[in-house]
């Protein structure tokens, strides 16, 4: 008998980007979206067109670009939303639209304020609405997991005569347990009549940590759609993780019995892009992708695992992209073995990028005695998230020690945020610490009111000479944007992170059409557009 496919929705770039902290602008958006095809999900859930114009901006451009797999907008059960996410995803090949409206007493009343009868109706307009726009049509039951389960049956059957082809049921607040949803599952599949015309989903929310449990239970009990972030980011404590639910249904695939089109092997890739991106980083012990997730401590396990590989491991690292052992580069690899090396890592580069990446890479083996993937893929990725780079970090010098850290920069920008005519401004400062002082001269001249929300510094790899890595984010006129610098030199990493940021905050700003007249760069130095240079140089002085 042919099995069933489980359907997997990803939701990492609408719940996933609403977990605290994270924030992706469009370029960054774009590189998930495309790791999501890559990855071979069915369903990307591109945002809420309707909560703010960078997210209607992000569902129409990825409903533009990707070709593969169906693009869902998310909208409450408002002809206003309705219209605006279909504005957005109509320009996909397979665009979706996905209503929800809450389905609980306790959101009926006390958020809503309505009758279950005005839920009810509002809930099948919603849907026929949607139906009327576009012929996927997906309804969330918010709530679902505290909802009553005739009251809920009652909605299901309705919204799918209203044209709804998923019902999805979400564990909103992750309250449920694997039984108890395993069993409302299987009663909406015993009570609702029409329910073999539309697929069941479900949404689990990871409060009481049984995302994925509840997710497998409905699994079992007979929905055919999940709804997943990769590392389990979203709201709070986030969802099920996209790759404990696709490597649970690997490695048990009699238990669950089902297909579904997940490319195991590109789990890591997509996780670690996610964490890059997102800056939330990945915990060790985490499950599938956890930097331990295959580590074996124990004399007695190492014995095992060298005797028998399945004594203490049920999958390989390479099951799920984990590399086995990288190839290091260094000073004296040649340009195939890097080439091959980016393309390993999955990179498509045009002939220019890859020209100046690998002179990039010649300049840190001259620095770092081994070059590992994570040093290339910092490097790959370090100005490819910005829309428009137009502050460019030319020089830093920053000098510490025993007394007051100063720093001097200097800085060229595009005059109008468009064109390439750059000038170039220097300015010192000084600071509480060295990298207080190199930020307090950048700011000094690109004059931005920023506010540092958050800072953290890493060794990309495991060297001693390991790059150094700084994360941060910045506020901007109420928005916050990341950036992130590497370097063989934190403080120039730290730099390199400032400067991504702005531009990224600055590029944003430009493309909302605000007025470019507050960056305007001073008019008295221009004097030091002879000695522009391109690599940023640092001097560390160390005294006392
Ligand atoms: O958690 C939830 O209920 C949701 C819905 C909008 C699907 O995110
Ligand atoms: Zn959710």
């Amino acid at each position: 008998m042919k099995k069933d496919k489980v359907i997997f929705f990803d939701t990492t770039l609408r719940d996933g980007e609403q977990s605290p902290g994270a924030s992706l602008n469009l370029k960054e958006k774009i590189l998930i979206a495309n790791q999501l095809v890559v990855l071979g999900v069915d369903v990307i859930e591109a945002g809420f067109p309707a909560s703010s114009a960078g997210d209607f901006e992000a569902v129409k451009t990825i409903s533009q670009q990707i070709k593969t797999s169906s693009i869902a907008g998310l909208c409450r059960s408002t002809e206003k939303d309705i219209k605006i996410c279909w504005d957005a995803v109509k320009y996909a090949k397979k665009p979706r639209i996905h209503t929800f409206l809450a389905t609980s007493d306790l959101h009926i009343e006390k958020k809503l304020q309505k009758t279950r009868f005005e839920v009810l109706d509002m809930a099948v307009k919603a849907v026929k609405y949607a139906k009327s726009l576009c012929k996927d049509v997906e309804f969330s039951a918010e709530d679902a997991g505290r909802s009553d389960i005739d009251y809920l049956c009652k909605v299901v059957e309705a919204v799918i005569d209203a044209g709804a082809s998923t019902v999805n049921i979400p564990d909103t607040v992750g309250y449920t347990t694997p039984v108890e949803f395993g069993v409302k599952i299987s009663e909406i599949k015993k009570r609702v009549p029409n329910i073999g015309k539309a697929i069941i989903s479900v949404h689990c929310h990871n409060d009481l940590g049984l995302a994925v449990a509840n997710s497998l239970s409905a699994i079992e009990n007979g929905a055919r759609q999940v709804e997943c972030t990769v590392n389990g980011i979203g709201e709070r404590a986030g969802n099920a993780s996209l790759e404990e639910l696709a490597m649970a249904l690997k490695v048990r695939p009699h238990y669950y019995n089902v297909t579904h089109s997940i490319k195991t092997k590109e789990l890591y890739n997509a996780s670690k892009l996610v964490s890059r991106l997102t800056g939330i980083v990945v915990q060790v012990n985490k499950a599938i992708v956890g930097a331990n997730a295959f580590a074996h401590e124990s004399g007695i396990h190492q014995d095992g695992m060298l005797k028998a590989r399945e004594t203490y491991e049920i999958m390989c690292p390479v099951d799920v992209g984990m590399p086995e052992s990288s190839l290091v580069l260094g000073k004296h690899s040649g340009r195939h073995a890097f080439f091959k090396k980016v393309k390993e890592l999955g990179y498509k580069l045009d002939a220019q990028a890859a020209e100046k990446l690998f002179e990039e890479f010649k300049a840190l083996s001259n620095k770092k005695k081994s070059v590992f993937d994570e040093d290339i893929i910092a490097l790959i990725e370090e100005d490819s998230t910005v829309d428009n780079k137009i502050f460019t970090l030319e020089y830093l010098n920053v000098i510490s020690g025993a007394g007051i850290p100063t720093a001097t920069v200097k800085i060229s920008g595009k005059k109008d945020g468009k064109n390439a005519q750059f000038k170039v401004f220097q300015e010192a400062a000084c600071g509480s610490g060295p990298i207080d002082a190199a930020y307090k001269a950048i700011d000094k001249i690109v004059k931005m009111d920023i506010m540092l929300t958050e800072f953290s510094i890493r060794a990309v790899s495991s060297s001693e000479d390991a790059l150094g890595e700084v994360f941060l984010k910045v506020k901007y006129k109420g928005n916050l944007y990341s950036g992130k610098g590497t370097s063989i030199d934190i403080i120039e990493a730290g730099a390199k992170a400032y400067m991504q940021a702005l531009n990224k905050a600055k590029s944003f700003e430009i493309r909302k059409g605000n007025r470019y007249g507050k960056y305007d760069f001073r008019k008295n130095i221009s004097r030091s557009l002879r000695e522009k240079s391109s690599s940023v140089r640092r001097i560390y002085r160390t005294q006392g």
